[in-house]
Formats: structure tokens, sequence, C-alpha cells
């Protein structure tokens, strides 16, 4: 614990004030006791505390009213009412009168220490959403999707339509192409974006690790589980949760998820109570599920759950046409965090970045733009600035026809596989378009793409 939490423990027994005194500044915590509300409220007036374990049974002034008070002085500090067996309805009122929690008599150790644990960690875990709610309306906008090809415009449409809505999105895309910022905009766009968006890199976590990661766990519910924990679907509360490479998740874990899709609530690991929870679900993938679901590696009703709204994120080779904007985006990015002043890209340059097929689409862009920056003389980027090399092929010249096709498609990529509204765009009537399809062998993609 960074900062000892202040403790004031309240009761007028003798051995129950020493117990939880001795108990509790073993555990690390800063301890003062009170014998009677009266004393408690005098120990108030000097000091702050976190926390305070009352008895809700004493003379004189009782627990409850004594609550009612320390409430008045300060409404931040967290209240544990400790009652015997016979007055739990005395406690429940104690709750209502915003206690934190309640401990019955006589005391677990254990119990009571879990439950002071948990009433700090719940405070501090509340400030620090005050904290980030404000630097995030402050601060963070947005980070800025680049781009003005007639796919990427789908896309800044669909983030627009869906991003206000709680629908569930899919994002799928290759590696690189912007699913993660995409999940950012749509989640900046919502009315929850002042609650957290919670990222989950689902590939990157063991099967039991991802499972208490997304669902919580209880204190031992396996070797290493000293604490509580709470899983992302309730660190989200009231905002989004972006689980990435959702195609990498066991079968087990996606019957879990499944559950929490339909149900609303999550259960801890190690826990049989289910725990109501309100979140957004943003999904994405760069594995063809489809295809994961032929092979009996993804359930067909979790993609089904996930596919309410899908936006599939374009390669970067098929909209070649935004690799200037992108670049001269980085460019201005990189410019301001090296200091150095580079305004151009030299007309070899940029003839390079266009003939390159980026694999690794706007990621690899990036850091291309990123290192030729570190070597490039001021003010210009230059061809050997780009350490690009294109694959053999790609130096042969290029028949007519090649440049043909690549148009062809190029434009029917642009209006979805409508051919009518591409034939009109290149400015041939339909049957040559059609005919021309049927020689480049076109025919099975548009059935796709329809
Ligand atoms: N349209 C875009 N405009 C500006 N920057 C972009 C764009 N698309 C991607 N980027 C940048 O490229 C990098 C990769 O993007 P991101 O992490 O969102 O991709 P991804 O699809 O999640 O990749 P992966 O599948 O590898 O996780 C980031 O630095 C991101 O800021
Ligand atoms: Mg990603």
């Amino acid at each position: 614990m960074a900062k000892k939490a202040n403790l004031l423990v309240v009761d007028d027994e003798l051995i129950v004030r020493d117990s939880l005194d001795k108990w509790f500044r073993e555990e690390g915590y800063d301890v003062a006791v009170a014998e009677s509300a009266q004393d408690a409220l005098t120990k108030m007036a000097a000091k702050r505390f976190d926390l305070a374990l009352v008895d809700i049974k004493m003379p004189g002034t009782d627990g409850v009213e004594l609550q009612r008070r320390m409430r008045e002085i300060d409404p931040e500090m967290l209240v544990i009412i400790m009652t015997g067996y016979a007055s739990v309805e005395t406690a429940i009122a104690a709750l209502k009168n915003g206690a934190y929690d309640y401990v019955s008599k006589p005391f677990d150790p254990d119990d009571i220490a879990h439950s002071v644990h948990n009433a700090l960690s719940h405070k501090r875990a509340e400030q620090e959403n005050v904290r980030l709610r404000e630097t995030v309306a402050s601060v963070v906008r947005p980070q800025e999707i680049v781009g003005q090809s007639a796919a990427m415009v789908r896309v800044f449409e669909a983030i627009q339509t869906v991003g206000p809505t709680d629908a569930t999105v899919l994002i799928t895309g290759e590696s690189g192409t912007g699913k993660e910022l995409c999940a950012r905009a749509i989640h900046a766009a919502s009315p929850r974006h002042y609650n957290p968006l919670v990222v989950i890199h689902c590939g990157a976590l063991a099967e039991t690790l991802l499972e208490s990661e997304l669902f919580g766990h209880e204190k031992g519910a396996f070797t290493g589980a000293q604490y509580r924990k709470k899983g992302s679907f309730e660190v989200a509360e009231g905002g989004s949760v972006f689980l990435d490479e959702i195609g990498d998740i066991s079968l087990k874990t996606q019957t879990d998820l499944l559950r929490v899709l339909q149900e609303r609530e999550i259960t801890r690991v190690g826990s049989t109570h289910p725990i109501q929870v309100d979140f957004r679900c943003i999904a994405a993938t760069n594995k063809k599920l489809d295809q994961l679901i032929e092979e009996g590696r993804f359930r067909p009703d979790l993609f089904y759950r996930l596919n309410v709204f899908q936006i599939q994120l374009p390669a970067l080779r098929d909209r070649k046409g935004d690799i200037p904007i992108l670049v001269e985006h980085f460019v201005r990015k990189f410019s301001a965090s090296m200091n150095k002043r580079i305004n151009r890209v030299s007309p070899a340059a940029m003839a390079l970045l266009d003939r390159y097929q980026w694999p690794g689409n706007v990621r690899e862009l990036e850091n291309a733009v990123e290192r030729a920056m570190v070597v490039a003389q001021e003010p210009e980027i230059r061809e050997e600035d780009l350490a690009l090399r294109l694959p053999l092929a790609e130096h042969q010249p290029r028949t007519l026809e090649d440049i043909e096709r690549a148009h062809i498609l190029a434009v029917l990529e642009d209006c979805k596989g409508n051919q009518t509204i591409a034939a009109e765009i290149l400015d041939i009537d339909r049957v040559t378009l059609h005919n021309k399809l049927k020689k480049y062998g076109w025919k099975r993609v548009t059935a796709d793409a329809l």
C-alpha cells in the first residue's frame, strides 16, 4: 500500500479495540481507537480518517447515531459497521444510511481485513476515476483518423452512425489498419466517453489470466490471488470494453464471454455470485472469423452477438490515394517530437511509397516515415531515406493492361462492387466493363463484394 490508510476503531469493549488495533497495525495501517461516540467525535475533530470501524451497540450514543454525526463532519470517510448477530436489521439500516459494509461479531480477522481493503480500494478507484474524467475532458482529444478515400469516408460515416448508440461493434481489418484507433473514436463519439474505455489484448494473455482479467477474481481463487480483483467489465462500469484480437480466445472463454454479452452480468473467478455490469462492447480481429467458425474454433453464436454492426477497415494497398495525406500527417507528428524541420517528400520518394504494397498497413507507413525522418536531411525526405525494398516483380515494367486492371479494380472497390456506378466513373459502357472484368477473372470477387 503506497500511503498508509488511517483507521478509527470505535468500540466500548476494550478487548475488541485492542485486538483490532493489533491486527490492523500488523497489516500496515495507522490505527486510532475510541471507547465511545463522544471520544470518536473528539478524535475526528483533531485528525482526518480514511475509514472508521464502528460498533453499533454502545452505551449512550449508539453506532447508528454516531455514523450520522460522522457523516456531517466528514462525508468522505468510509464507515464499516460492526454488529452482533442479533442486530442485522440495524446493520442494514446503517447501510442504507451510507455505511460501506458491515461485519458480524464474532469476527473472522480475514473477513474484516478484506472488507476494509475493499472499501479503501473502491474509494481510491473512485477518486482515480474522477481525476481521469477531468483529464479526459480537458486535454485528451481522440486521436485523429486520417483518410479521404471512399473506403475511409465510409468508415467515418459508420463511426458517426454507430458511435452514439449502445450497439456492439465488430471491427475487422488487417494488422495495422487502425482498428484500435477506430474503437477509440467509437467510444469518444458515445455518451459513455466520460467513463473508461478498457482495452483488453485477448491474444496476449493465457486463458486463466484472461478470464481473471475479464471477469475479476475472488481472494484465493488461485495461487497468487491475494486480493479480490475487479475484472475489465466491472472497471469499465458505464463505459466501453474493447476486446482486441477476439479471434485468439479459447472456446471456453468464448462461452463465458457469450454469457456476459447476453446476460450483462459477470461472475468473478472463484465466485458463484453474479454481478450486474453496464458496458458497451467493441471487438476487433485481424482473423477471418468465418473461417475460424468453419474450423470449429470460433462459436457462431458469439460471432452473431459481436457482429451487430461491422466496420471493415480497408488495407492501405487498396486505398493508396490516402498515402500522401497520411505521410503529411506523420511528418507533422514526428517533426514536433523530433524537433526537426522536414516539410517535403521528394517526388521519387512519394512514387516509391505509392508503389510499395504495405503489408503492415498504416502502422508500417508510420514507422517508415519515422525512420526516414531520423536519417533525412532537412527539409526533405528523399527516396534513399526510405528503407523500403520492393519485391523483384515490382521493379519490372508493368504493362498497360496491368495498369488498366489495377485502376478498374480500385474504382470497383470504391463503389462496393457496383458495376453500373463503376462503368459511369470509368466512362465506359457496362458491357465493356463486364467483358474486361471477365478477362481479369474478377467474377468471383465481385460476387463476394455484392
Ligand atoms: N487512418 C489513420 N490515421 C492516422 N493514423 C493511423 C490511421 N490508421 C492507423 N493509424 C496509426 O497506425 C498505428 C496502428 O494503428 P492501430 O493500432 O489502431 O491498428 P490495429 O489495426 O489495431 O493494428 P493491430 O491489428 O496490429 O493491432 C497507430 O499508431 C495508429 O495511430
Ligand atoms: Mg490493435
